[in-house]
């Protein structure tokens, strides 16, 4: 972290000394985001803050926004008339970050329509945030502008962590792909990848403080590029995998076009790696993926598939899958939902496509009437949630190792607990152990989002 920074961080400190103040954070969108709230607590942590839960007892407020889909505007929006509310009984700090105010349109609304927001920061000028909460305090600055879309990437930030025994690493940043539907290109910028040395140093402190798995993360994690003694995501993979005390290693997501043959083999020879692969469908019709520039076919995408199932055999599949892509026929959504059939997904996040200013797909004349949408959307859920339920009852009767998360939320006497696949299991505890282990349990029955289990042998 730059200089100047900690010295704006020491001087809120300092001017926060004994006030007892604290902050809360709205986190918007996917894991990228999660971990830029993180690296923020971490910030605000050192600025003397402490975090609240409660949004009406912060004296520093921050939404970390995403704009990778419709709805988050208004929902942003109501939030913001929240806190004008709010701050006429007391004084708090307003800060807005993350993707949307990365969009020249969102930045300008809140400038001209939101006057009372006292901080707007993107996702590339986040590590400036010390500077102005600073400024703020003081009154002498408000809004800043934010676009700066391929912001070079800044190390040593600190970090504060939701959980005790999964992180996140973020390797790279941005996005080359231009997929036709999306705006993640726009705002945050072309691909810009981490130093490996850097990575592999995070997950090492990782191991150290006890984290047992990790996920690294990047909007197309398999175009990775390192240097010349780990060059690509493969290397990166083989890499982590040697570091002692990481047990689970995920990543997401990674991109159809660039999973090489190396990626499946790291996969296959890492006991390490979870054997649950996201791979980002969007759309099951040749013709509707090359509109969506997704750069592989139908055929292509399930060869892929069928490949690496025959190498690594108990691997199961995660994906992403958008309805309604302007022009989609009923016809092509039917190949959608055969390869859904054909794949047999373990969890699919499912979208429906909303228009995103400044894409291609957006000036396209034939979008889809809304309640067509959402008609694809419910014969795709069913046909999921079916799966679910069969897929669920394989387990009984079988062994997993699982990783302790805590107690159950309904029911505080059991641990609740996840599979390398990602399944909730939820099991007695014993004396013999311990949130944050990983332990082997049998699963006994199976229930529509969780399994139950019962333990077996206590050091996995
Ligand atoms: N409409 C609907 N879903 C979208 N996604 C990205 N852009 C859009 C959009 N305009 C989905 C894709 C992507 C996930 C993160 O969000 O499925 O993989
Ligand atoms: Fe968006 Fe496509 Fe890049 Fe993913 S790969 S972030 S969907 S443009």
């Amino acid at each position: 972290m730059e200089k100047a920074q900690e010295e704006f961080m020491q001087k809120v400190k300092e001017k926060n000394e004994g006030k007892y103040k604290k902050y809360y954070i709205l986190t918007m969108g996917c894991q990228l985001n999660e971990n830029d709230s993180e690296k923020i607590s971490g910030m605000l942590s050192n600025m003397g803050y402490t975090e609240t839960v409660n949004m009406e007892e912060a004296d520093f407020i921050l939404f970390n926004t995403c704009c990778v889909r419709e709805n988050a505007e208004e929902r942003l929006f109501g939030k913001i008339g929240e806190i004008k509310r709010l701050k006429e009984t007391k004084p708090i700090l307003l800060a807005i970050g993350g993707c949307m105010m990365q969009e020249k349109i969102m930045l300008d609304k809140i400038k001209k329509s939101y006057p009372f927001v006292d901080i707007v920061f993107g996702t590339h000028t986040m590590q400036n945030l010390p500077e102005y909460v600073y400024k703020a305090l003081i009154k002498q600055e408000k809004v800043k502008d934010v676009i700066d879309i391929d912001g070079e990437i800044y190390e040593g930030l600190p970090i504060k962590r939701n959980d005790k025994f999964k992180a996140s690493v973020t390797i790279m940043y941005g996005c080359n792909n231009f997929c036709s539907y999306c705006i993640v290109p726009y705002v945050r910028g072309r691909e810009r990848s981490r130093s490996p040395e850097k990575i592999l140093e995070e997950v090492q402190t990782l191991a150290k403080e006890g984290y047992k798995e990790i996920t690294l993360l990047g909007q197309n994690v398999n175009s990775y590029k390192g240097n010349d003694r780990i060059k690509n995501f493969a290397d990166l993979l083989n890499e982590v995998c040697k570091i002692e005390g990481i047990e689970r290693i995920r990543f997401i997501s990674p991109h159809p076009k660039d999973f090489t043959d190396d990626v499946i083999e790291a996969i296959a020879n890492n006991e390490k790696v979870c054997k649950i692969i996201h791979l980002p469908l969007q759309s099951g019709n040749t013709k509707v993926l090359k509109e969506m520039n997704r750069k592989y076919t139908k055929e292509q995408y399930l060869e892929l598939v069928e490949k690496m199932k025959k190498r690594i055999p108990n691997i199961v599949f995660s994906t992403d899958i958008i309805v309604g892509f302007p022009g989609e026929t009923d016809e092509e959504f039917e190949d959608t939902l055969d390869v859904v059939r054909k794949v047999n997904y373990e969890q699919i996040f499912m979208f429906i496509y909303s228009i995103r200013s400044g894409t291609v797909a957006e000036k396209r004349e034939d979008q889809i009437p809304e309640d067509i949408k959402h008609k694809r959307f419910d014969r795709l859920k069913e046909l999921y949630e079916a799966r679910v339920d069969e897929n669920n009852e394989k387990y009984i009767g079988t062994e997993q190792k699982v990783l302790i998360e805590g107690f159950s939320k309904n029911n505080e006497k059991m641990y609740t607990a996840r599979t390398d696949t990602n399944k909730v299991v939820v099991f007695k505890p014993t004396e013999n152990e311990k949130i944050g282990d990983i332990v082997k349990v049998k699963i006994l029955s199976a229930h529509k989002w969780y399994l139950e289990a019962e333990i077996i042998d206590e050091r996995g």
